[in-house]
């Protein structure tokens, strides 16, 4: 991966709190009574079978999903107080697709938010997409169109999308699962560079290697529930639950 050169050398996490969570689609209950703290600067990754709810709790986050009840506190204040366009400039998110629009160039893809959600002049937006794509070892690459990009890339312009709104936490839902091998770790690496200049970040994902090296806490789901929590070392090495025990067996 190309060295990124901070513009910003940290940043100021906030906190986040799951509050007795519960999601549902219709009546079908997908995530129940989820608790969790997540400490500024801090992360969580999120791991489990497929269907557990994981993307879903994320989606209740920044209410892409509305929870069915329960809350989730930001820096101690609900979610549900905020208007979703504020809150998603304070939380962002990196999805598997990286959903760039393909007839924009990088820049443009970057500057479209700060732009046309928070109000910055389309001068200013593009000076902070520019800083943005330089952050995540773009800058050569900022007028090229996603499709003249690797998909590592992509994300990185994705990751960098986030970034210029100056978010307090970010999500990240199987950010790497849809990327060639060798394209894998140039994100995981920018992820983990996040995490040691202070962003708080709740990581959805299959990388165990990442969860073990990066995660301050991991949360094991399965079936909307939270089975078990706890420190990487804990949940890989010593898992307690039955469930955890036989998931690992089968990923790692
Ligand atoms: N829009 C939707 N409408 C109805 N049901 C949904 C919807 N999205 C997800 N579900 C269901 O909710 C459950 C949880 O889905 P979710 O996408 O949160 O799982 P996941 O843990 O992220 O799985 P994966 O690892 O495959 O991404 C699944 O049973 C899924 O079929
Ligand atoms: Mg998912």
């Amino acid at each position: 991966m190309q060295a990124t050169q901070p513009v910003e050398d940290t940043f100021t996490g906030a906190s986040l709190e799951l509050k007795d969570l519960s999601m549902a689609y219709g009546d079908f209950k997908v995530v129940r009574h989820m608790s969790l703290a997540v400490a500024p600067g801090t992360t969580t990754c999120i791991i489990g079978p497929s269907g557990s709810g994981k993307s879903t709790v994320l989606r209740g986050i920044n209410r892409l999903h509305e929870p069915a009840s329960g809350d989730v506190l930001l820096d101690g204040k609900s979610v549900l107080t905020l208007k979703p366009d504020l809150l998603r400039m304070r939380i962002g998110m990196v999805f598997q697709h990286f959903n760039l629009f393909p007839d924009h160039t990088a820049l443009d893809n970057v500057a479209l938010a700060p732009w046309k959600v928070k109000g910055l002049s389309k001068h200013d937006a593009r000076s902070i997409a520019r800083e943005c794509l330089a952050e995540v070892g773009l800058a050569e690459r900022s007028e090229h169109r996603p499709h003249d990009l690797s998909g590592g890339q992509q994300q990185r312009v994705a990751i960098a999308r986030a970034l210029a709104m100056n978010p307090a936490v970010m999500l990240f839902d199987e950010a790497t699962s849809a990327l060639d091998p060798e394209l894998v770790n140039g994100v995981l690496n920018l992820m983990a560079d996040l995490c040691r200049r202070g962003m708080t970040m709740v990581v959805v994902t299959h990388e165990m290697g990442f969860a073990r090296r990066v995660a301050d806490q991991v949360v094991f789901m399965d079936e909307g529930e939270v089975v078990e929590a706890g420190p990487p070392a804990q949940m890989f090495d010593a898992p307690q639950s039955p469930r955890l025990q036989r998931f690992l067996s089968e990923v790692l």
